[in-house]
């Protein structure tokens, strides 16, 4: 076997940030060895991985974190000593409308994951386990204040109850076995390979062939966006320098109600294809149950103690965005064909 300098499972590496984060780390270091856990769900597609496909330090194994023994029996092949754990059902909306599969995946898949990793701890002392969290754990904001890594939980919806119970686990295989642990809760990312059931790719679709774009309440919530590169770097400096058993909270310092935000996604496309204006397409719609009003981060701790800091403006980073989709159409169709016809109906017909 080729020595690689770090042996790493990247799970949901599949999915839109995974995917970013693999683009960015496998040319970043040749010398480690990235194996891409994924089961390949809805919203894993190995398409936005063929750049990596001939590198010697990619591979690629469809597995499903809730399979303790075959993450174990991978884990022993690569001799993996790390782990970045993305894979996670993902979207607010699917968790209301079916929590179960959110508890099997976020809470089993992650106690899975964790008793894979402690075996090889127990190899192998310099195993790390990166937990990928969100800051909607710590529920939601009046129209001040910040989440710090303090504030108390309060996840409001089956998604954020779920990943929530996994930083907790996570929390507990650290104290009590003594694994090396980090854990990240990041706001709102966006940019490319986002699957288009989330708030900037389904109105970029929307709005591109003229259809409503449903704003849900009176667009009045506010989430604190970061564009998905600047998650990476972080990601990788959390890796490599976060201190073992702390959680550190990333974000942007882009705080923008939804319904601006819809705004300047018209404004962009009216003056990129013409055709508009599209603002008239907006419509408020049947609320979110539960739907968080605020969340906002206060990323001092990474800042100061390790060094980042986010690079891309919202205004920069939307047009990438915008200008990445439109580049990319034959993805996006892909996306939208399909079982996504049943979950956009299921989802917004009678709203
Ligand atoms: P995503 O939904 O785009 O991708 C999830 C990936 O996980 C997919 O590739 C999917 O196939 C895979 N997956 C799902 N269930 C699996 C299972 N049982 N076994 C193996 N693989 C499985 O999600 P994303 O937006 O890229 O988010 C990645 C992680 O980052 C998640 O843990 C999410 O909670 C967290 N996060 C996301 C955001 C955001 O704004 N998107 C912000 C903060 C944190
Ligand atoms: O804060 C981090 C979280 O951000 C991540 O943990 C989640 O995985 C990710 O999905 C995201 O959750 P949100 O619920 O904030 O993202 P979403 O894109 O679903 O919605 C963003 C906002 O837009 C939210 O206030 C709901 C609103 N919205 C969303 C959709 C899909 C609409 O008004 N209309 C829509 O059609």
């Amino acid at each position: 076997m080729t020595e690689f300098k770090r042996r790493i499972a990247v799970t949901g590496g599949a999915g839109f940030i995974g995917s970013n984060l693999l683009l960015y780390l496998v040319p970043k270091y040749p010398d480690y060895l990235f194996v891409n856990i994924d089961s390949l769900t809805y919203a894993g597609n190995l398409k936005n991985l063929v750049s990596l496909e001939d590198s010697p330090s990619y591979r690629f194994e469809r597995i499903d974190i809730r399979e303790r023994e075959a993450v174990t029996a991978c884990f022993e092949r690569y001799r993996i000593d790390s782990v970045i754990h993305l894979a996670a059902e993902s979207h607010v909306d699917r968790s209301i409308d079916g929590p179960l599969l959110f508890v099997e995946t976020n809470v089993l898949g992650t106690a899975s994951l964790l008793d894979a990793a402690l075996t090889r701890y127990r190899a192998d002392k310099r195993f790390r386990f990166l937990h990928v969290s969100t800051d909607e754990v710590y529920g939601s904001l009046g129209a001040t204040g910040y989440f710090t890594e303090t504030t108390p939980f309060s996840p409001n919806s089956p998604y954020s109850a779920s990943k929530a119970a996994a930083d907790h686990l996570v929390r507990a295989y650290h104290v009590t076995y003594g694994l090396d642990t980090v854990t990240t809760n990041c706001s709102n990312n966006y940019g490319p390979y986002q699957f288009p059931e989330k708030l900037i790719p389904l109105m970029f679709r929307n709005a591109r062939d003229r259809l409503k774009l449903p704003v849900y309440g009176d667009g009045s919530n506010v989430r604190d966006w970061l564009y998905v590169e600047d998650h990476c770097r972080a990601l990788d400096i959390v890796f490599h320098k976060g201190l073992s058993g702390e959680t550190y909270n990333i974000g942007g310092h882009n705080e923008i109600t939804n319904l601006e935000l819809v705004g300047k996604i018209c404004t962009l496309l009216d003056s990129i294809i013409g055709g508009g204006p599209r603002e008239k397409l907006i419509e408020f719609v049947t609320d979110r149950p539960g739907h968080d009003h605020r969340y906002a981060i206060d990323a001092t701790k990474i800042e100061k103690e390790l060094g980042w800091t986010p690079d891309v403006s919202f205004d920069e980073g939307l047009a990438r965005t915008i200008r990445w989709y439109l580049d990319n159409e034959e993805w996006l169709e892909e996306c939208i064909s399909g079982e996504y016809q049943n979950y956009y109906e299921k989802m917004y017909a009678d709203r």
